[in-house]
């Protein structure tokens, strides 16, 4: 099948291809070659039912989330819905200039939401950063995106950044403790801290989308200054 790889993680492959002649994103899980194959097929199969199961509990719950068209369990493979004209939150902070406040906040703001919404369900995301989250426009008519640099022009016209997906739910897990809810958040503090610390309000605006939208926002938030501590004394002490 015609399908070329789009990126390459520590778990797995994600690829372009075609599933009856629509654009779908192909994402694979590799094998380990350490682990014993009868288990390490067991192990994977486990986690891909894991990811595709929650994403469609998130969707239910209305987040933002590409649609999971087919599962080929043996083979640990996952056909979904590309999100096109899409772009990462990652590539977006780190390539798309003069934007305003406005635009930062409504992006906080469903980003915020967004993770809220999973934690009512007792959803995890595990791997919270900006490049497990995608921007897809609103596209004003007869607009043509023929690359990232043409999606940043249209979500800065636009005033609005339309749709913003959670897409990797590859380390995702059901959980009702208030630890698990916090450490998903400061993950992304952290990944945000490192990855664009130009970017100075933009978790505190997250925080304020999650507050209008979690049922539990203050026994986690509460929970998460005491996470934070724990980090600085693990800098501190080592
Ligand atoms: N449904 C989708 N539509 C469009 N692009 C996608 C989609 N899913 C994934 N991608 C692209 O592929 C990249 C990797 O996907 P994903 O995060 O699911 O896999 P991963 O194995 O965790 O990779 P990484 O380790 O880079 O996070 C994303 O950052 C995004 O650019
Ligand atoms: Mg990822």
């Amino acid at each position: 099948m015609d399908r070329h790889l789009i990126a390459q993680g520590a778990e797995g492959k994600v690829f372009l291809g075609k599933l009856f002649g629509e654009d779908v994103v192909i994402k694979e899980r590799i094998a380990r070659k350490y682990r014993h194959p009868l288990l390490d097929a067991k192990i994977r199969q486990k986690r891909i039912l894991q990811e595709t199961r929650n994403m469609g509990k998130a969707r239910k719950e209305g987040v933002p989330i590409p649609a999971v068209l087919f599962v080929d369990a043996a083979n640990c493979v996952i056909f979904m819905e590309k999100i096109t004209p899409g772009i990462t939150v990652k590539e977006f902070l780190l390539k798309a200039q003069d934007v305003s406040k406005e635009i930062m906040i409504d992006l906080a703001h469903k980003i915020g939401r967004n993770i809220a919404l999973l934690h009512n369900i007792q959803c995890i995301q595990g791997d919270l950063t900006t490049s497990n989250m995608m921007i897809k426009p609103f596209v004003s008519l007869g607009a043509e995106l023929n690359d990232s640099n043409d999606i940043i022009q249209e979500i800065l016209k636009n005033k609005d950044v339309g749709t913003v997906y959670m897409i990797d739910f590859g380390l995702s897990f059901i959980s009702n403790l208030p630890e698990d809810m916090a450490v998903d958040l400061y993950v992304l503090e952290r990944a945000i801290g490192s990855l664009h610390p130009e970017c100075s309000s933009l978790f505190e605006d997250i925080l304020e989308g999650y507050k209008q939208n979690c049922t539990k926002a203050n026994i986690n938030l509460t929970r998460l200054s005491q996470v934070r501590l724990r980090g600085r004394k693990r800098l501190a002490f080592g």
